[in-house]
Order: C-alpha cells, then sequence, then structure tokens
C-alpha cells in the first residue's frame, strides 16, 4: 500500500468517528481504523513495535519503538515512574532533571486520599507528555509482603482494597493528561533479591486476594499498558504467564491494552507472544525473532497482529496516530485523531475522563502537530509550578505523626529560641528512593533551612550532622600511591585523590590510582569515594577497591553502592566501613572514566572511628543545650536490594538515644521508606514519619514541625517491633530457598498477619495522629447493592482544624469456610473539620468487600459479621454486627 492510499483508507474510516453514542457504534470504526494501519504494515514494520530499540535523541526515556512514520504510527518513549517523570540525563552526579519529583508512592498511600491520587497522576501524565514522553510506567501496585523489600518505597502499602483506590485515581490521572499509564509489576512481585529468577508459589486464593485487586482495579480505570514482573508465578516467568497474561488480565478482566515485559525480563519469544506477552523491552532480544518464527510456521501471524492491534488500538484511543508522513492531509485529521472515542473505552470500564482535555494547554484534544514525532496529539506546556503544589500537598498529606507525648509538636515559639536540628537528611534532603523510581531535582531546599526560613529571624536554629556520611579527604599521611592516566604518560607518586570542583580533572579524562592506605590505629574505616562526570549510562565510572575487593562504586542507578544522600559539596559519595589494622598498609585502587562534557570529580575520603564519635557527641552537646532537638532520620529504599535490616543505617539508633539522653525533648523525623525498629522508642516522645516527601518535603516538614500545617496521614504498611514478628519472616517465605519463595502464609499479610496470631506492632496500619482530636459516633450500617452504607458521625473535638481517615472494617463471620484475618479494611474517608465541627459521614462498602475467592469466583462470605470504624486497625471506636446473606 502506498502512503497515499494508506492515508486515503484511514482518512475515509476515521471520518465516521463519532465522540457520542453507543459503544458498539464507535467501536467498529476505530476498529476498522486499526485494520487498515494492520494491513498497511509489513511483518518487519509489526514486529518493531512489538519491541525497544534504541533512542536515536537521548531524551532520558527508559524505553523507545520506534514508530512508523510512513503510516502515522508514531514513535513511543516511555519514561518511569512512578515518583515523577525520571530522566537518564540525571545519572553520575550533578546533573538534574526538570521533572518534579514527588513524594515516593508510599507517602501518597499514607495520604489515604484518592482524590490526591488522581492529582498526582495528572503531574505524572502532565509532564510526561510536557516532556516529550507518551507512556509513564506507573503506578507501581506490588502489595508491600516483606518489610525489608528494597521498593516498598515505590508501591501503594499492604492493604489492598487500599492501594486498589488509589492505584485506579492515579491511573485516571495520568491517563486524563493523555499519557498512557502503564500498572506494574504483574504480578507477586514483592521483594528485590532474585527478583529476576525467583519461582513464587502462592495460590489462587491469595494471588485474587491480596496480591491481584490492585491491578485489577487499574486496569478497571482503563489502565493503557501492563508491564509483566520479572519473577516466575507458580512455575512460568510472569512474561510468559498464560494464566497471568491471558486467563486472568484478558478472559477475566476485559484488558484491552497491551503488556510489556518488565526491562530484560522477556524470556522466550513465541511462548513469551502466545501466552499474552505483546511487547519486549527495551530491546529485540527475543521478540526480534518473532519474523523468523512467522516465517518458518512456528508462530501464526495472527498472533502477532493480535499484538500490534492491541497497541495501535491505545494509540488511537490517546490520539497518538498521526497522518502519514508526507501524506495528503485530505481528511485524514479529523477522523484519525479527532479525539478520544469515549466509545473505544466501553469495554476498558471507566477509559479516558473527559478531563483528558482540560490539562492539556496545547490546544484542543486530538489537535495534529504536524508529524509523526510524538504523535499526533499536541504536548501541553510544562508546568513546574503545578507540579511543586501538587508535590507539597501530597507530602503534608501523607506526613503520619507515629507519637506525640505530652503533644510535644508542633513546636512552641518559645522552643525556637534554641532549637538543635541533627541528621545527615536535615541539612542533604533526601526526597526520593533509588533506582529507576529516582527523579532528581537540582536546588531542593533542606529541612535545615526550610525550618530556618519559617522560624524566622529571631530564632536560634543550629544543626550538627551527627552521623558524618561525608567524612575528610584521606590525608597524605595515610596514603602511597601512583596516578596513571589512560592514555597518558607513565605513573606519578601522588599523595591525595582530591579533584572536584575547580581542581576537577578534565572532562573525559580516565585516570587509575593504585597503591596503599595506612591507617594510623586499628578500627572501622567508612572509605568514601565520591565523584561526578562519569556516569555509567554514558559509558563512565568511579570504582574503589580496598584489598582487592571492590567497596565503593559511584553509579547511578543500580549495581553500585552510591548512597541517595549526595556530599555537602553535592558530589555522589559511595563506599563501605572497613576494618583497617593499624599501621599495616593494605592495597586500594580506584579508577574513573570520565565522560565528554564533563569535567571529573573524583576524591577519597575517610570517616575515621574517631570522627564517627565526634560527630555524635557534638550533636549530643547541641542538644543538651537546646530548648528541643530534632533528629532526621534516614534509610536509602533500593530497587535492585532488599535490606539486610530493619534498623536505621549507619549508627543512628545510637545518636538517636545520646542526643535523647543529652535532651529528653526530642523528636524525630524519619526520611525512610520503609519500617524500621526504634529501639529508642520509648526515650523520643515524638516521631514524625515524613518517608522520602520529595522535593517540596522540606517545606512540608517544617510547616508540619512548626504547627503550620497538621499532619492527618496514617500508616499504609504496620511497623514491627521486632524484626521477626513480620509476616514471612522464615527463609522460606522470604527471600525463598533454592530459587524458590513459598507464600504460604496466604491472606496473611501485613495487618491481617499481626492480628491473626495476636502480635502488637510497634504501630499499627492505619495508626496516624493529629495535633487535634476526633470522636466517633452513631454508627448505622444498611445494604447498599451488593455492599454495605456505612454512616456515622466524626467530630473534631479538638482546637485546631486537622484532618481524620476514618476506617471502616469488617470482621469474617464466627466460622468462616475459610481461614480469615481478624478483619480487613473495607472503606475509608479522610475528612477535613473545623475545631468543635461534627460531620455525619457515609462510605460504602463494596460488594467484594464482603467476599472471598472460592476458587471459581468470588463467593459471599454469609454469616453474622461486624463492622468497626475507627481511626486505625488497632483503634476501633465503633462496631455493629450484621447478617450478611
Ligand atoms: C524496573 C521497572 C522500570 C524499568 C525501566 C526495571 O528494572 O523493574 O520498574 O520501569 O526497569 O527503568
Amino acid at each position: 500500500m502506498t502512503r497515499r492510499e494508506a492515508a486515503r483508507l484511514l482518512a475515509g474510516v476515521g471520518a465516521v468517528v463519532a465522540f457520542a453514542g453507543p459503544v458498539r457504534a464507535e467501536a467498529a470504526p476505530v476498529q476498522a481504523r486499526v485494520d487498515a494501519l494492520l494491513r498497511g504494515l509489513t511483518l518487519q514494520e509489526k514486529i518493531a513495535l512489538l519491541h525497544g530499540a534504541t533512542d536515536p535523541a537521548a531524551k532520558g526515556a527508559a524505553g523507545y519503538v520506534p514508530g512508523v512514520p510512513r503510516l502515522g504510527i508514531p514513535e513511543l518513549r516511555l519514561a518511569d515512574g512512578p515518583a515523577g517523570v525520571r530522566g537518564t540525563t540525571q545519572a553520575g552526579g550533578r546533573t538534574a532533571g526538570r521533572a518534579t519529583a514527588l513524594p515516593a508512592p508510599v507517602a501518597l498511600a499514607a495520604t489515604f486520599d484518592p482524590d490526591l491520587a488522581r492529582r498526582y497522576g495528572a503531574v505524572l501524565g502532565r509532564e510526561c507528555r510536557a516532556l516529550g514522553m507518551d507512556v509513564i510506567l506507573a503506578p507501581m501496585v506490588n502489595i508491600v509482603r516483606v518489610p525489608q523489600a528494597g521498593r516498598n518505597f515505590e508501591t501503594l502499602g499492604e492493604d489492598p482494597l487500599l492501594a486498589a483506590a488509589l492505584a485506579a485515581a492515579e491511573v485516571r490521572g495520568i491517563q486524563g493528561e493523555g499519557a498512557l499509564a502503564t500498572v506494574k509489576h504483574y504480578a507477586a512481585n514483592n521483594f528485590e533479591n532474585e527478583r529476576q529468577h525467583v519461582d513464587v508459589r502462592v495460590d489462587e486464593r491469595t494471588l485474587r486476594e491480596i496480591y491481584l485487586p490492585a491491578f485489577e482495579a487499574a486496569v478497571a480505570a482503563g489502565a493503557g499498558a501492563v508491564m509483566a514482573a520479572y519473577p516466575r508465578v507458580n512455575g512460568r516467568y510472569c512474561a510468559e504467564n498464560r494464566h497471568l497474561l491471558t486467563e486472568i488480565l484478558r478472559d477475566e478482566w476485559r484488558f484491552a491494552g497491551w503488556v510489556m515485559s518488565d526491562w530484560g525480563g522477556t524470556r522466550s519469544d513465541v511462548p513469551s507472544i502466545e501466552a499474552g506477552l505483546d511487547m519486549e523491552m527495551p530491546s529485540g532480544a527475543r521478540f526480534s525473532g518473532l519474523a523468523e518464527a512467522v516465517a518458518s510456521g512456528r508462530l501464526a501471524g495472527s498472533v502477532v497482529d493480535r499484538s500490534v492491534r492491541r497497541i495501535l488500538l491505545q494509540l488511537d484511543r490517546f490520539g497518538l496516530l498521526s497522518e502519514p508522513l508526507n501524506g495528503p492531509t485530505d481528511g485524514l485529521p479529523g477522523g484519525l485523531t479527532g479525539g478520544l472515542p469515549g466509545g473505544l473505552t466501553g469495554g476498558l470500564t471507566g477509559g479516558l475522563p473527559g478531563g483528558l482535555t482540560g490539562g492539556l494547554s496545547g490546544g484542543p484534544a486530538g489537535r495534529l502537530t504536524g508529524g509523526p514525532a510524538g504523535g499526533g496529539r499536541a504536548r501541553p506546556v510544562f508546568d513546574g509550578a503545578a507540579g511543586a503544589v501538587a508535590a507539597r500537598e501530597v507530602a503534608l498529606a501523607g506526613a503520619v505523626l507515629l507519637r506525640n507525648e505530652g503533644d510535644l509538636l508542633p513546636l512552641l515559639h518559645a522552643d525556637l529560641a534554641d532549637l538543635a536540628v541533627i541528621g545527615p537528611t536535615a541539612a542533604a534532603p533526601l526526597a526520593g528512593g533509588g533506582g529507576s523510581a529516582r527523579v532528581l531535582r537540582s536546588g531542593t531546599e533542606s529541612p535545615y533551612a526550610a525550618l530556618r526560613r519559617r522560624a524566622g529571624a529571631t530564632a536560634r536554629v543550629r544543626f550538627a550532622t551527627g552521623v558524618d556520611l561525608d567524612g575528610v579527604p584521606v590525608p597524605a599521611s595515610a596514603l602511597s600511591l601512583t596516578r596513571t592516566r589512560r592514555g597518558g604518560g607513565g605513573p606519578e607518586p601522588v599523595t591525595r585523590v582530591d579533584h572536584t570542583g575547580a581542581g576537577a580533572l578534565p572532562a573525559g579524562s580516565s585516570y587509575t590510582w593504585t597503591g596503599t592506605i595506612t591507617a594510623p590505629a586499628t578500627g572501622d574505616y567508612d572509605l568514601r569515594v565520591q565523584g561526578a562526570g562519569a556516569p555509567p549510562s554514558s559509558g563512565g565510572s568511579i570504582t574503589l577497591t580496598v584489598d582487592g575487593t571492590r567497596v565503593g562504586a559511584v553509579e547511578a542507578l543500580l549495581g553500585g553502592n552510591s548512597s541517595l544522600i549526595a556530599t555537602a559539596d553535592g558530589l555522589t559519595n559511595a563506599g563501605a566501613v572497613v576494618r583497617l589494622e593499624g599501621g599495616r598498609p593494605t592495597p586500594l585502587r580506584i579508577s574513573a572514566t570520565g565522560v565528554a562534557g564533563t569535567p571529573l570529580e573524583v576524591r577519597l575520603a575517610w570517616v575515621t572511628p574517631t570522627r564517627r564519635q565526634e560527630a555524635r557527641e557534638a550533636a549530643a552537646a547541641l542538644a543538651r543545650g537546646a530548648q528541643v532537638a530534632v533528629v532526621f532520620s534516614f534509610d536509602e529504599g533500593t530497587e535492585g536490594a532488599d535490606r539486610t535490616s530493619l534498623a536505621l543505617p549507619k549508627e543512628q539508633d545510637a545518636l538517636i538515644a545520646a542526643v535523647a539522653a543529652a535532651n529528653p525533648r526530642t523528636a524525630v523525623v524519619l526520611n525512610t521508606g520503609h519500617p524500621v525498629l526504634m529501639p529508642w522508642l520509648a526515650d523520643v516522645p515524638a516521631v514524625l514519619q515524613m518517608w522520602y516527601p520529595g522535593q517540596e518535603g522540606a517545606d512540608a516538614t517544617a510547616a508540619l514541625l512548626l504547627g503550620a500545617a497538621c499532619p492527618g496521614g496514617k500508616l499504609p504498611v504496620t511497623f514491627p517491633a521486632r524484626a521477626e514478628d513480620a509476616p514471612a519472616a522464615t527463609p522460606e517465605r522470604y527471600p525463598g530457598v533454592a530459587g524458590t519463595a513459598v507464600y504460604d502464609e496466604g491472606v496473611f499479610v501485613g495487618y491481617r498477619h499481626y492480628d491473626a496470631y495476636g502480635i502488637e506492632p510497634l504501630f499499627p496500619f492505619g495508626h496516624g495522629l493529629s495535633y487535634t482530636r476526633f470522636a466517633y459516633e452513631g454508627l448505622s450500617v444498611r445494604p447498599s447493592g451488593d455492599g454495605l452504607s456505612v454512616t456515622f458521625i466524626l467530630a473534631n473535638v479538638g482546637r485546631r482544624e486537622g484532618v481524620e481517615v476514618a476506617q471502616v472494617y469488617v470482621t469474617p463471620p464466627a466460622d468462616p469456610p475459610v481461614p480469615m484475618p481478624p478483619r480487613v479494611l473495607a472503606a475509608f474517608t479522610r475528612v477535613r473539620l473545623a475545631p468543635g465541627e461534627r460531620r455525619r459521614v457515609t462510605v460504602t462498602v463494596p460488594g467484594r468487600a464482603l467476599r472471598h475467592w472460592g476458587g471459581q469466583g468470588w463467593v459471599l462470605t454469609a454469616g453474622r459479621r461486624a463492622v468497626q470504624v475507627g481511626s486505625s486497625s488497632r483503634d476501633l471506636r465503633l462496631r455493629r454486627e450484621v447478617t450478611v446473606r
């Protein structure tokens, strides 16, 4: 088919599209348009649409699919997600992107607010399109199963109902701005260790009740794409798992979008596409072989067409198709891209909200931009200010006040006469977690700066790091090194490795330092290699090897051991604690490969045992004289690795204990993405969980500490008192034995586990205090559809405005047909009340919350059941029994 013919055909079928009216009447023309494109595509072109390729323009996309310009099929750019639009230009040191760094999704989960999730999604969607991308690899909805999982910060908590509600809203927000959402990672990808190959053994009921509902809700909300996860589920890799990809996703949920693999997670060609995988990412390592498979008869061409059709349907639905390259314009645009066919979404339940056009500042929906690059839809202008507003609001709303004995918080005016601010993340903000969700912004304010700014000129706010992460350059007295420049002259002796700022090494140069390091006294030395200008994504690297073992690797994403917290002078900081024997020279090697265009900065630093102790003592001394001490604590959650311990890293427990001993009026602010253990809790009156609060997190933190805002977030995950109390705390369950992880704890995940086994958590699911107090009264429950309508009165009985997340739980009948936890979350609502205000609140318990998976489908769990309403899963104030039948 010629371009002209293709254009005419497409224009012809497109012209009959109408934007209102019955679904079926519209679906047909869409199908016809897609059929026409399919007829115009060669087999090679079809296959090229089914896998990733190298992006000719370095825009920072995680994935790229070249389009077929001659037919108006645009190139596609896929960006990470889920905490902002990530660009790979952020790799390696001082560079940062433009996108809004949103609070980590766990903070969003803590808001218990679908409306905020929609707005969070809208920022992702709008910025995705504005920054030249089309598909966002978000939301991530894998349930938090074990507290140490590296990506817990990236997901929406441990409860399927909560995760489902937020995921659906986020998808609507993303797609309302014209970007495609990709719900990931489907399914049962609940920890990082061995994630590429672990075989998750999980029974069907547990899958359906715990691990799948958030995916199902995202699909029902119209998600355009699904990402298959790395692991195997019951023996089959997710990317070739027919049960997940076809039987559940397509046959039951009627998913009409396309399924892509996780990056490098496609394991086969024919078995994968036949099982229901449509697109390999990020390359064509497997799927480029599909052409040969069709040619040799190993694969039916119709299977290829099926996958191409799924992709084209979404491009059509999102108005991304444009006129053929250099093709005639006769009548094409109106039909082809003339708006988002509401009708098409009929099968997708919900589809694209009418709000789509509202968020696009570039003109009416469907207006052509005049070329295939970036698709047919106009891109909105980047609106960083709007992103910042949403980021700040989520950071505020997701903050969880875990403890506040004696109302230490909010701080009083008198407290500001001498406020000690302690901890590295007070000065170097930890805005997000690590891995593909990492979004870096330059110029992000620190909490210490925000506190000083908000406290005003009369306040005295002083800082001590308490835990030294930067150290000092290793002195000449401890080093005996020679330096070799690659491609340069012979080795030359040097006494320091300290090339930063104005002293940086030339851009694109590469050096090796070899020799020995000799400690003055035996002890644990935190050896640090700090640098910039060597992004691994561009072929650069900086590594530190001690005694033959690589202990430090400055890397941007995965695989290195770079801290997420930059040095005070903005360098990436990597390394490890190494035991050095006093006076004994230990072999050391640094290798640095720079890349063109950026000066190479390298420094070898150490934190000596003495320095470590001095930092702690200085912090305690500062706290001792202060009115109040606020200690900022962190962990560094990241993709690619689980935490090895639930304790705060780097002797932070000792620091908090020392500060609390010096000043009983101590508050701890947590910048963690996960539950942590708190051995010091009894001595610390106030704890504020800020998670990784995004680019506006500092101001939000300061506003909450100083009382300009009131915390109202609730824990979306249970905090265990001891590591062994957590669910799945056996090696067979986590991380698995011999490559198999058995999920035989069943549905007893999160609070379901603690409640069923009568384990007292450190902080329960749903917990979160306020600066005001709430009372509950007058519960009534009546049937509503296949669920329940629950009404009660919520009153603010304190003295200031505040927000309460009221939670409704349902208990099983006395003699349940299958093992059931003592209660499950069945509804929730976030209510803002003025002091003294009382409000009648009605929430709906959906029918699904009264059912269990009965093998072939959802079965009503009939019997006498209780509806409990309260402020957390362990603070239930109202109860009423109902008969469910
Ligand atoms: C992650 C995905 C991510 C992809 C692209 C993978 O390693 O698991 O969540 O979207 O990389 O960066």
